[in-house]
């Protein structure tokens, strides 16, 4: 039997970073019902774009501040440093060092992008990205337009070697909408490596959590349990020092 609690591999928790979380007592409260939820690690992603100052540097210590608060209010939720690149024509020219992974461990990293068609710097930066030895993961291209429009480029994806991430909301989304629609297909299909939150706020937890249960209906305890468990316990291990 399984006795770990899942793992959120995509969340805004950190207060006062992005446009997730606006202050602690939002954290607090996040963070509190995702234990609730079964939730028993979360992976702290905020967004590296070139206007925050998110780095590999940063979110290790904002991570260790709020894992603080967590204890002193009693909220058992282990955090853990990660990062949501956005991908983009300069990314690049970065330093690899400031490049933010699961657990500053440069092994799995996670991306987004958003685009009605692939941009032509999706394939070099991937590969960039790559070539600093991560292993990508897409976050939620089910909000991709290119990807409504063209489901089948997950075979492209594939091909590229990224893995994806699914959003939980999406499956909250009103039924017939291309978010819904094309999450729902890529679970039925089996396109995901997991699932996260990627939550933002107190205000749209509850639909983020919902979407946790349909996503139960849709293709069961177990696989669901792979995509919040077992897969993000691999990101989890990775991060870890051998010893
Ligand atoms: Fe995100």
């Amino acid at each position: 039997m399984n006795t770990t609690g899942r793992i959120d591999v995509h969340s805004h928790l950190l207060p006062c970073v992005d446009d997730g979380c606006a202050s602690l007592a939002e954290s607090l409260d996040c963070a509190r019902r995702m234990v609730a939820a079964g939730y028993t690690d979360s992976f702290c992603t905020p967004h590296y774009w070139p206007n925050l100052k998110t780095s590999a540097k940063t979110v290790p210590q904002w991570t260790r501040e709020l894992q603080s608060a967590l204890d002193s209010a009693g909220i058992p939720l282990r955090l853990h440093p990660g990062g949501e690149i956005n991908l983009r024509a300069g990314l690049s020219e970065s330093d690899p060092a400031d490049i933010v992974s699961y657990g500053m461990a440069g092994k799995y990293a996670l991306f987004d992008l958003w685009a009605d068609v692939l941009p032509d710097f999706f394939e070099p930066q991937v590969k960039w990205l790559q070539s600093l030895g991560l292993q990508l993961i897409l976050a939620h291209p089910e909000r991709m337009r290119a990807v409504q429009d063209d489901p089948d480029l997950a075979d492209y994806f594939a091909e590229l070697g990224l893995l994806l991430q699914g959003n939980l909301q999406c499956l909250s989304d009103p039924a017939g909408s291309d978010t819904r629609v094309t999450v729902e297909l890529y679970l039925k299909q089996d396109r995901y490596f997991m699932l996260g939150s990627d939550l933002h706020n107190s205000r749209t937890l509850e639909a983020r959590l919902n979407g946790l249960k349909r996503a139960v209906e849709l293709i069961g305890d177990e696989t669901v349990d792979r995509l919040t468990k077992e897969n993000p316990g691999k990101i989890l291990l990775s991060t870890q020092p051998i010893v």
